[in-house]
């Protein structure tokens, strides 16, 4: 008799790395926000690329779509299992192969948790620089296939900048890999880049070679307050000069998002400065010299207070007063618990059209529904904002209301209706709305050339190819 899927691969990967049908544990079938399931035949846990690429070659056999289950911290759906397809958990798979602090580069498994890996370059002394709030569910293969960006691109880039050496398998069971520490190499197409922010559908990245850089020895963070947007925009080229390279992150929240926030955090730590203000920053700068650092950060802001460019400043004076501001920015369960359902955008444009964008998006929503509860934040220095829209309940229309007003909004201004989070299912259907036709078509025609017989996370990104 023929041996069945589950039993081929118990055979790559041992019986007890594969689960099935009714025995697959939530978290490998539903997103984080609950807003996504699939009902996978199969997850199976491989504990190396060779593996995984025997797996790619029994799915194609069978013509059984894959998507890789990462840390489920995505909010667009990019990584849930379709229905009677295979699951790849790759939890198996999150060593830290090497830390070289002379080359500055760490090798890393696809499945290691994004916190791991920055506290592992941490120990010896090295910096992993890219974070963001999931850190401690995210893996880094996750974080690859989205392109992850988080609260310090504005000085060390996305992971696609910090991205040196890649493997991975591609949908005919091939492992690609260049495991390089080169930081440039001009020699022909730079493949991995087509890879980063595919979400899953050219290949299954196994392993990475990251960038990393000595780890600042200091950490200044302030709350700041302006009167305006552009004021807020004017302190931040300031600051990007008068902090001598230093500034490390630079988050915006409108008054909305921070009055909020602050008021469901009040059980567990006052508010830093008064609501009332047009907008707030986060503002955090790095770096090695601890005589000097705190002044020249206290200086520039002061110099900022006195110009009028600034409103308001609290700086801590603390590690734990920092954290208390950074929590104004990300706890934010508490207020975001009795908006769900809500819908979260990550969006992105040009910084000079955030006003433009924001008044237009807001003013389209409110139109449409006048109890609605909007709030603009996100990392500003990038061009990317979030959205979090809600009012209590949610069907197709209301989504498909929230969606148009939002995108469109980011049309108008020429923006991308994605920066950070993947298209995944969610936004599928909208890629169209910032992209033009000559690119999708060209999207589509990598994407066959790569995986012709559409196995690989097929629906996410581009829908039904
Ligand atoms: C943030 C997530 C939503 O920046 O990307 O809070
Ligand atoms: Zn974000």
């Amino acid at each position: 008799m023929a041996e069945s899927v589950g039993e081929r691969l118990g055979r790559i990967v041992g019986d007890r790395h594969v689960l099935s049908g009714e025995d697959i544990p939530e978290h490998y079938r539903v997103d984080v926000l609950g807003k996504f399931s699939g009902r996978p035949a199969w997850v199976a846990k491989p504990g190396g690329t060779g593996e995984v690429a025997a797996i790619v070659r029994l799915a194609r056999e069978e013509h059984l779509p894959v998507t890789v289950i990462g840390g489920q911290s995505g909010t667009a759906g990019g990584a849930v299992p379709s229905d009677g397809g295979l699951g790849l958990s790759l939890e198996r798979m999150n060593r830290i192969v090497e830390i070289d602090t002379l080359s500055m580069t760490m090798t890393v498994e696809a499945g290691c948790i994004l916190q791991l890996a920055q506290e592992a370059a941490e120990e010896q002394g090295a910096f992993l620089p890219l974070d963001l709030g999931s850190r401690g569910s995210a893996v880094i293969g996750g974080v690859i296939g989205t392109n992850a960006g988080g609260n310090r691109v504005v000085r060390w880039g996305m992971m696609r900048d910090m991205v040196i050496g890649l493997e991975a398998v591609l949908a005919d069971g091939t492992v690609v890999s260049s495991l390089t520490k080169m930081l440039k190499d001009n020699a022909g197409y730079h493949w991995k880049h087509l890879l980063i922010g595919s979400e899953g559908t050219l290949g299954i990245v196994t392993k990475a070679v990251l960038r990393l850089r000595p780890l600042p020895t200091t950490r200044q963070t302030a709350l700041i307050a302006t009167d305006s947007f552009e004021q807020m925009i004017a302190v931040l080229r300031r600051l990007e000069v008068s902090l001598s390279g230093q500034l490390s992150s630079f988050e915006l929240m409108w008054d909305d998002f921070y009055r909020l926030h602050t008021e469901a955090q009040l059980g567990q730590r006052p508010r830093p400065m008064p609501c009332g203000h047009a907008i707030y920053a986060l503002v955090e700068a790095m770096g090695g010299n601890e005589e000097l650092d705190a002044e020249l950060f206290t200086g520039a802001l002061a110099q900022l207070m006195e110009e009028g460019l600034v409103t308001d400043a609290v700086i801590a004076q603390s590690a734990r007063e920092r954290d208390a501001l950074w929590a104004v920015r990300e706890d934010l369960q508490p207020g975001l618990a009795p908006l769900r359902p809500f819908v979260a955008y990550d969006v992105s444009m040009a910084i000079a059209d955030m006003p433009a964008f924001v008044a237009s998006a807001r003013k389209a929503l409110l139109e449409a529904w006048p109890e609605a509860t909007v709030m603009f934040y996100g990392h500003a220095g990038d061009g990317n904002l979030h959205a979090v829209v809600s009012i209590g309940r949610m069907d197709e229309e209301v989504q498909r209301g929230f969606d148009e007003a939002v995108f469109g909004a980011v049309r108008e201004v020429g923006g991308s209706i994605s920066a950070e989070h993947g298209v995944g299912v969610e936004r599928a259907p909208y890629l169209g709305w910032t992209r033009s036709e000559s690119e999708l078509a060209l999207m589509r025609t990598l994407k066959r050339a790569i995986d012709p017989d559409g196995i690989l996370n097929p629906g996410k990104l581009l829908g039904v190819v």
